[in-house]
């Protein structure tokens, strides 16, 4: 058993250019606890956790490590003192071309090829693998990162924090990613390490549920400050979102009275060349929102991309308004009417490296456009402000580089961009992943227009109560296929959830 560590932050205050990040925040965890770090989009959370892992040398405050006071300004002292981030970005965080094993024992050689020149690839393998057993996952340590997927990442990543000397274990948002199995199985290994190695975990995440399930103690942020810092027993889900948003809320979905008209698009017998979708058909009439739902790797994703003319299509016929299209590719889906909110927003729905209000009019950059190519940045500017005001994205300013932006307002801006381009079918791929309950809000409001004016709208996602929640008709996928059909008013969670399971 190791001994009881204790960390402490004092009175940390952060800024970057025009965004105060942090004022003032005291933060602490010990040995043998799961310790829960919430608050809205923006609040500060992957901030205040990026200074305990060295990652910031420039904010004010104090650090101490078992009541010593200690200065963390670079990675590498944060690792010395065994505290291991595991960030947002899974995928940055990894190299892509490199093996599993080489990516989990990453910081080991680092550590210990300190002046030599060669590596022992069967002991890495070998360790790697005793690593990955003491973690509980199953993966051949010769498979190149860049073919796992989002889940597989996540554990590579805490089995390379778990390589080195740990005492702390930062996870931030590690379940927005996974499915229900792939969650519960993440937090019977973070009860484990709690458990029988005394290592103290800071646990984010935007579900709550998850948060009084695994969580015994809680710091809440908002806008930078501590609003609160207490175990989790004294409150109730209602109470800590009060604390989270500063106002009352009332968790429910914004469901808009809307006339459904007739069918405009039509999917019939649709097979992915790869057989990634066998055999779909489903309709979507004007003004319906139309749910797709399944566990994480039924095949929603999938059946998105090709849709989208992401994946190609082997056979089958896709029809809008009795027309069959030709969905060759994304730009053919595009310009046919059709447009997709994609899953992974870092690699498909926003470009980090341009200002907010570019990324939010780009898609719909035709209709700034006066003459041939000119383009009126005035009213881009204008709407680009608008959708920042709709959907709360908290950003200094329009001309912000969403690089600059949190997690979740990112995701606001991956989805926002969508919203004003003039298609007839929108398809959603998990549009609401790492965003809080209040952006959640604003998100189904936004959709609920959508279809107000008529549109037609998939929705896919894993989070049956959301699905439930503003769906109007529900398809079941199951391998790669849909297995069953509910009118939402007919369905229930259990009902979804036989048929998700591949129940018939
Ligand atoms: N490097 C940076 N440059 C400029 N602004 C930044 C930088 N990093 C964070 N910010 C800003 O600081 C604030 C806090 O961001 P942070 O990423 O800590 O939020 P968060 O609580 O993790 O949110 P989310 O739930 O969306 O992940 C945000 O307004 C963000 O835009
Ligand atoms: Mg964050």
């Amino acid at each position: 058993m190791q001994p009881k560590h204790k960390l402490e932050m004092k009175g940390i205050s952060i800024e970057f250019p025009g965004v105060k990040a942090l004022s003032q925040a005291d933060f602490a965890v010990e040995s043998g606890e799961i310790h829960a770090l919430v608050g809205a989009n923006g609040a500060g959370k992957s901030t205040l956790m990026k200074i305990l892992g060295g990652a910031y040398g420039h904010y004010q405050g104090e650090i101490y490590f078992d009541g010593q006071k200690v200065d963390i300004r670079h990675p590498q002292d944060a690792k010395r003192l065994g505290i291991d981030v595991v960030y947002q970005e899974v995928d940055t965080a990894l190299i892509p071309y490199l093996t599993v094993a080489e990516n989990i024992m990453l910081d080991v050689m680092a550590n210990e090829m300190q002046g030599k020149h060669f590596i022992r690839w069967g002991q890495l393998h070998r360790r790697a693998r005793e690593v990955m057993k003491q973690v509980g996952i199953q993966l051949d340590t010769s498979t190149l990162v860049e073919n796992l997927t989002l889940a597989q990442k996540q554990l590579v990543l805490i089995a390379r924090a778990l390589a080195t000397n740990t005492n702390f274990l930062v996870l931030d948002e590690p379940t927005a990613p996974l499915s229900q199995t792939e969650t519960e199985e993440l937090f019977r290994l973070m009860r484990d390490l709690v458990a029988n190695q005394n290592i103290g975990i800071v646990f984010i995440s935007h579900r709550l549920p998850e948060i009084f399930e695994i969580c015994e103690t809680i710091t809440i942020l908002r806008d930078g400050r501590v609003v609160a810092d207490t175990t989790i027993e004294t409150l109730t889900q209602q109470r800590l979102i009060e604390l989270m948003l500063g106002h009352r809320f009332d968790e429910t979905y914004p469901k808009m009275p809307v006339p459904i008209g007739e069918t405009i698009f039509q999917v019939e017998e649709l097979w992915e060349e790869q057989g990634r979708v066998r055999d779909v058909s489903l309709t979507v009439r004007a003004g319906e929102i139309v749910g797709v739902t399944g566990l994480v790797g039924a095949g929603k994703t999938e059946l998105c991309k090709t849709l989208f003319g992401a994946y190609p299509i082997r056979s089958g016929q896709v029809r809008l308004h009795g027309k069959p299209l030709k969905i060759t590719s994304p730009h053919a889906a595009v310009n046919q009417g059709v447009t997709l909110v994609p899953e992974e927003r870092r690699k498909e729905g926003i470009l980090v490296d341009e200002p907010v209000y570019v990324n939010l009019t780009l898609p719909s950059l035709d209709t700034f456009t006066r003459g041939v190519d000119f383009v009126d940045t005035r009213a881009e500017r204008e709407t680009a402000r608008q959708l920042i005001r709709e959907l709360g994205i908290r950003t200094p300013s329009e001309n912000q580089k969403v690089a600059f932006l949190s997690g979740g307002n990112q995701q606001k801006v991956a989805v926002g961009k969508w919203l004003i381009t003039d298609a007839e079918i929108y398809i959603f791929d998990e549009p609401t992943k790492g965003v809080d309950v209040g952006a959640k809000h604003d998100i189904f409001e936004l959709i609920g227009q959508l279809a107000k004016r008529g549109k037609g709208i998939i929705y896919a996602s894993s989070e049956i109560p959301e699905i439930l929640g503003i769906s109007d008709r529900i398809y079941v996928m199951y391998d790669y296929t849909i297995v069953k059909e509910f009118d939402t008013a007919d369905a229930t969670e259990e009902d979804i959830l036989f048929y998700s399971a591949g129940g018939k």
